[in-house]
């Protein structure tokens, strides 16, 4: 579905000023007046499943090595904020429990498998989703087709999307050819056109570009009618549709 008005998805939280992929990132977003928040996961050794965008610790936390290499308790020894600023020491690597805990059921949440590990990150992500009763919540996309295929296969019910980076000059017809049912495309901002947009919408497929960041850019996707922007900055976003 499409509305006039997109939905605000905070990047990794609002990772334009906060701590990408932590509790205070996704706090911020919210305060911010996201609609949404888009995050990263990935897979401990012990089989738990952790927001972060890399497959190490080393950019984004005091730590370094492969997550999926490291138990959870080793993971959470690390600082997650303290690379950011000072201010957001004590930040560590979130566990997508957590996520729920914080989000309200109100707020979308576009989760993004950076790895399927084989197929194992898509059952233990859904049986987390199933858990916590938040599958209605959220929008599990993947640059892997495979891996999205696979989620809606396991778990029918599930909204999924595809995130792709190429140029298409039928954004619909290669939705159709991966041979799942999508709920949304997320093209990079700079790939899709406004006839991109309203031929997907009219194919009932919802348009989430990422990762809109200039007002000038937004205010494109505005202009576009996509049906959410992905951006790091959520306030600016807000206060962007106040004005219009
Ligand atoms: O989901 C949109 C966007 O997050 C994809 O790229 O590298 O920021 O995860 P990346
Ligand atoms: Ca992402």
């Amino acid at each position: 579905m499409n509305s006039l008005i997109p939905l605000v998805i905070g990047h990794r939280g609002a990772a334009g000023e906060a701590p990408e992929n932590t509790l205070a990132s996704f706090q911020l977003a919210l305060e911010q007046g996201a609609d949404g928040i888009e995050l990263d996961v990935h897979m401990s050794k012990d089989e738990e499943i952790v927001v972060c965008h890399d497959p190490t610790l080393d950019r984004t936390t005091t730590g370094s090595g492969r997550l999926r290499a490291m138990p959870l308790s080793e993971i959470r020894r690390f600082d997650a904020g303290s690379w950011h600023s000072k201010r957001f020491q004590g930040e560590r690597v979130p566990l997508l429990d957590e996520v729920f805990e914080l989000v309200p059921e109100h707020i979308l949440i576009n989760i993004e498998i950076k790895d399927s590990y084989s197929g194992l990150m898509e059952t233990k992500l859904l049986d987390v989703l199933r858990k916590k009763n938040r599958l209605n919540q959220v929008v599990i996309s993947s640059f892997d087709a495979q891996c999205v295929r696979h989620t809606k296969e396991l778990e029918p019910e599930v909204k999924v999307g595809i995130l792709y980076n190429s140029f298409t000059n039928n954004h619909v017809q290669f939705a159709k050819k991966l041979g799942v049912e999508l709920h949304s495309l997320h093209p990079h901002y700079q790939r899709i056109g406004k006839g991109d947009v309203s031929a997907a919408v009219a194919a009932g497929l919802s348009v989430y570009p990422y990762t809109v960041n200039a007002i000038e850019d937004i205010r494109k996707m505005i202009d576009y009618r996509v049906s959410g922007v992905i951006t790091d900055y959520p306030a600016k976003m807000v206060e962007l549709l106040k004005q219009s």
